[in-house]
């Protein structure tokens, strides 16, 4: 194969984000907002045009250059999803760029071999970590980890160093969610590092990671039954483990504020310390001139997007 376009979808985090990464069960929505990605083989690495190497590329993409061989190619790089904002934006790169380098090196583009290999890089690149958002990025729709699935629903399984993953699809009823960019851009790792500091050291932290987990199970059982009302208080209470954890931030809890005479309920998406809130509503422009009106951006996202596609 000569040139390939891919593209992959962000997401958000309905419930069970910083737990998910201790095998907790945890829910994501791929959303509208995607990367895609124009490649070809190349004499030399380039990125929109310009020569790269994988010294200079993101350690995503670098990792995944490395695993795949280096092989030089060209890639011009489309669309966004903001960084560092909690909507799995290096997921999404990583699931487009697995997906090119596959195709270009004619390996199988399945969803589940590009969700294990953008969880490989996205876990090299945070040094820790859960396959949630690569694996809602790759397979797109919605996804839960570590729940009770019904056999055909089984995605796939993933381990990494002592923690394991059962991952599965779920329908999610149509609902109308509104994400709140906070514009402070926070890198995961980080963020993870301070979870894991604060419950290896602490009971209570780790009395919080388990009732993160129990509270994601029981919304599990309010998507099912449709049930906004429910799955809103739990996504408010949720924001309020996430801050107890460390991972909120004044202005993420502004946005949530303001968000909540108008919605169900709201959270922080992702890993926190800015970046986005997730605010459950039927009233979703009520919501976003709230969050304009508290300094964020509001986007009013769609769901049961796919997930990464690959056309030659
Ligand atoms: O902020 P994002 O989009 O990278 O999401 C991170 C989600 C965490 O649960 C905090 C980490 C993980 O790897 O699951």
């Amino acid at each position: 194969m000569k040139s390939v376009t891919t593209s992959a979808p962000g997401k958000f985090v309905i419930l069970g984000e910083h737990a998910v990464v201790y095998g907790k069960p945890a829910i994501a929505l791929a959303m509208n907002m995607r990367f895609t990605m124009r490649a070809h083989r190349s004499n030399e690495f380039k990125i929109n045009g310009a020569p790269a190497n994988p010294h200079n590329m993101s350690p995503h993409m670098r990792y995944l250059s490395e695993l795949h061989g280096n092989m030089p190619m060209s890639i011009f790089i489309d669309g966004r999803v903001p960084s560092g904002s909690g909507l799995g934006s290096s997921a999404a790169l990583s699931a487009a760029y697995a997906a090119a380098v596959r195709a270009l090196k004619q390996l199988p583009t399945d969803k589940e071999s590009i969700a294990r290999d953008s969880f490989e890089a996205e876990y090299a690149a945070q040094g820790r970590g859960s396959p949630m958002d690569t694996s809602a990025s790759a397979q797109g729709g919605g996804i839960a980890l570590n729940v009770p699935y019904k056999e055909e629903d089984f995605l796939w399984h993933i381990e990494k160093n002592g923690r394991a993953w059962d991952i599965s699809k779920i329908d999610v009823p149509e609902m109308t969610f509104v994400i709140g960019n906070t514009e402070i851009r926070a890198p995961t790792g980080p963020l993870v590092e301070k979870v894991r500091k604060y419950k290896e050291s602490n009971s209570f932290a780790r009395s919080i990671v388990d009732e993160i987990g129990e509270v994601t199970l029981d919304g599990l059982e309010a998507i099912k039954k449709n049930d906004k009302v429910k799955l809103g208080s739990l996504m408010t209470y949720d924001h309020k483990l996430l801050s107890i954890l460390g991972v909120s931030c004044p202005q993420l809890n502004k946005l949530v504020e303001a968000s909540l005479p108008y919605s169900y309920g709201a959270k922080l998406t992702g890993s926190g310390g800015g970046g986005c809130m997730v605010a459950l509503t039927d009233q979703p422009e009520k919501v976003a001139e709230a969050i304009r009106l508290h300094g964020g951006t509001p986007y009013i996202v769609s769901t049961g997007v796919p997930g990464v596609q690959v056309k030659s």
